[in-house]
């Protein structure tokens, strides 16, 4: 049974980008394989600096995942700082990546340019490595992730392979998996721009908790072209192609197959953003149930913590004992 890793970070509203690009493959997957999910709290310190926000996100994107249908007996779903193998690991990790490396990852000259006056932290420079660490510690063999992280999975691979050459064999290599459709949701008022929660305009941005009358205006804003032709093209059309793949992606079909379907934008949007609610109103009313319990939630990360925790310090065992560190007596 193939091992599978994913992580997502605790940053606020999960958005239908995250939802299709990645954890609807994390929930299709879950019974075939050995599933570990965390949400990452480390990593979204990188961006968070207002006290009592952390937690109450981690909680409810406890809660989203379930609701998405990460079934508890099945994956194993944990919080990053219940496992303090993460930052342990994450330092080896940064001193097994360089200087250079880490400065032509793009979401950080993206992620530092969008922050402009703000406060950029080291953190933010060094996150490949603890992201790097999230995967090798679990010797995931899989990682299903939407587009915007290969790179962070291909980071992660040498890595893995300069510590097997200097220390020995220690690590599984990761390969990246992303989704036939929906690996990379664009904004609807900007389809050129991936969807993302540091998007500027909301109107772009579809939320997994927003009503069905914010969807459906949404998809009826959502930006085309000048042409009426409905075909499915990124690079002339991205609006429209977005339109398609988001359909495609809940209806699973192609693209081009619903683009023969239609030859109007009107139909398509409204079509689109019908899917959509159809697809999020059963996970708004599992999300709003499982948040009744929050003893339930914090009892279910409990578990998952101990069962990512067996695997995780196994493996930091291993690799302090390949390194040859002095263990203590
Ligand atoms: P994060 O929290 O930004 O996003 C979580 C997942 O959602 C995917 N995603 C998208 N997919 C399609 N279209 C979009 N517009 C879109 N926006 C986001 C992301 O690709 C991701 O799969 N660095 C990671 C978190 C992380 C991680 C890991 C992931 C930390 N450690 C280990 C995998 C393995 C991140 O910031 O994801």
């Amino acid at each position: 049974m193939p091992r599978v890793l994913s992580c997502i970070q605790p940053t606020g509203n999960v958005h239908l980008g995250n939802y299709l690009g990645a954890l609807r493959n994390w929930v299709a997957g879950q019974h075939e394989c050995d599933a570990f999910h965390g949400i990452v709290d480390l990593h979204a310190l990188t961006v968070t600096d207002s006290p009592g926000v952390l937690g109450r996100n981690t909680l409810e994107l406890a809660a989203t995942l379930f609701a998405v249908g990460l079934d508890p007996d099945a994956a194993t779903v944990f919080v990053q700082s219940h496992v303090p193998e993460h930052p342990q690991l994450g330092w080896i990790m940064e001193c097994t990546v360089s200087y250079g490396e880490l400065s032509r990852m793009t979401q950080f000259k993206d992620k530092a340019a969008k922050r402009e006056a703000d406060f950029v932290s080291a953190g933010l420079f060094t996150y490949p490595a603890l992201q790097a660490a999230d995967i090798l510690l679990y010797d995931a063999d899989e990682v299903p992730v939407g587009e915007d992280q290969r790179q962070h999975i291909e980071i992660t691979r040498d890595i893995a392979e300069r510590f097997n050459h200097r220390f020995g064999p220690t690590f599984t290599l990761p390969k990246v998996v992303t989704p036939k459709a929906g690996a990379k949701v664009t904004d609807l008022q900007d389809p050129t721009s991936k969807m993302s929660k540091s998007s500027s305009s909301e109107a772009g941005i579809v939320y997994l908790d927003d009503d069905p009358a914010a969807i459906m205006k949404k998809f009826k804003r959502a930006v085309t072209d000048s042409e009426s032709e409905v075909r499915f093209d990124r690079a002339t059309k991205p609006g429209v192609s977005n339109l398609l793949e988001i359909l495609a992606a809940c209806t699973g079909r192609t693209p081009d197959a619903v683009a023969a379907d239609y030859s109007q934008y009107g139909p398509l949007k409204n079509d689109t953003g019908e899917a959509v609610v159809s697809v999020l109103a059963p996970i708004q009313e599992r999300y709003r149930e499982l948040l009744s319990d929050r003893a339930e939630l914090a009892r279910l990360l409990r578990v998952g913590a101990d069962k990512a925790r067996a695997v995780a310090s196994r493996t930091l065992e291993r690799a302090y004992t390949n390194i040859g560190i002095l263990p203590p007596t």
